[in-house]
């Protein structure tokens, strides 16, 4: 077993798990999603209505982590320079020299992203899988650290430019948000008024070479040959009979890839060396639905990639 010791890099994860637990009522799976996006080195898709406290979730993950933090609002004239940074013209030396845009740090929040034009949202994207941005034919690296947490807003449709599919995939998870109910919606407003009396509670901050630590124990994490075939065969479920005739286009590797790493973080995160078939199971949709194509019939009849995934898991036996 993972040895989650008092004051060890685990147990350093699993308490800042806690403070953003007492701070996000409700949203257990949103925490984890977004420590499993850390620790796997994956960006994060978070998609809900207005108010569901997104912003909220990742200000607070980035006041508990002791390194930088960006956030960027997505407009229609934004540009990709915006997000990236520029070659400024230094007249003294006669010189241009890059300027550092938003992206190099190592928590950047993009809010609304589909808000934001295509040629902004794919150098950004670009920014993502390549941990690195070319300007005036350069290569400046981001640093490494650096997680990408977007939010897209489900109600919004006019003036939005929905991210394509090809696009979707750079995001590890693509977590959808409900609607609280009476009893969590009633917690919400306990927190907040407690706030306003008492002030929020600080977290202890975690320091980079923690979570570099973590990452790299994380990936030690042991995934069994049963688990790999078991994640193999929920992937290859998208591409076959009976559920390809739903799908037009199925999940590639990148999402066995992504699922794996995501199953991983989560094992970790429960302070274990390894995966259990549990791990996959719950993350399976954030990790794989985003990444294919429903066909216009079954979306017709009101099926969803969410849904698809439900059914192959409820298929599909684990070992
Ligand atoms: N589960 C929750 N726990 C604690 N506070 C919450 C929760 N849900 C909503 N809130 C509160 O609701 C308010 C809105 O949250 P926030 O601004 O983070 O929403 P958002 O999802 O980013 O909205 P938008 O899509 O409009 O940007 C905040 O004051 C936040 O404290
Ligand atoms: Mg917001």
């Amino acid at each position: 077993m993972l040895e989650v010791q008092p004051g060890s890099t685990a147990d350093r994860i699993a308490r800042l798990g806690d403070h953003l637990r007492s701070s996000l009522v409700g949203r257990d799976g949103l925490v984890e999603r977004l420590l499993i996006g850390i620790l796997a080195g994956g960006h994060i898709l978070i998609e809900g209505a207005p108010g569901l406290a997104k912003t909220r979730a990742v200000k607070l993950l980035a006041e508990a982590l002791d390194g930088d933090f960006a956030r960027i609002q997505c407009t229609p004239d934004l540009l990709p320079s915006d997000l990236t940074g520029t070659d400024v013209f230094h007249p003294e030396k006669g010189t241009f020299a890059f300027s550092k845009g938003p992206v190099f740090h190592n928590l950047v929040l993009v809010d609304e992203i589909n808000r934001a034009p295509p040629k902004v949202q794919s150098a950004l994207l670009e920014a993502m899988a390549e941990q690195q941005v070319t300007s005036g034919g350069e290569t400046h690296a981001l640093p490494d650290l650096f997680a990408v947490v977007a939010t897209q807003n489900s109600i919004e449709h006019e003036g939005t430019f929905p991210l394509p599919e090809a696009q979707l995939d750079r995001f590890l998870l693509h977590v959808v948000l409900d609607l609280p109910d009476a009893q969590t919606e009633r917690r919400i407003l306990d927190l907040v008024e407690e706030e306003q009396q008492h002030g929020t509670p600080g977290a202890a901050q975690i320091t980079l070479s923690e979570i570099a630590q973590a990452k790299a124990e994380t990936r030690t994490v042991h995934l069994s040959a049963a688990l790999r075939d078991y994640i193999v065969r929920l992937v290859m479920a998208t591409r076959q009979p009976p559920f390809n005739d739903e799908i037009d286009h199925p999940v590639s590797p990148r999402g066995s890839l992504a699922l794996a790493a995501a199953a991983k973080a989560r094992a970790y995160i429960n302070g274990r060396d390894h995966a259990v078939p549990d791990d996959v199971n719950a993350v399976a949709a954030d990790a794989l639905a985003h990444r294919m194509v429903v066909a216009w019939r079954a979306t017709s009849e009101g099926r969803t990639s969410r849904a698809i995934i439900d059914d192959i898991l409820e298929a599909t036996e684990p070992l």
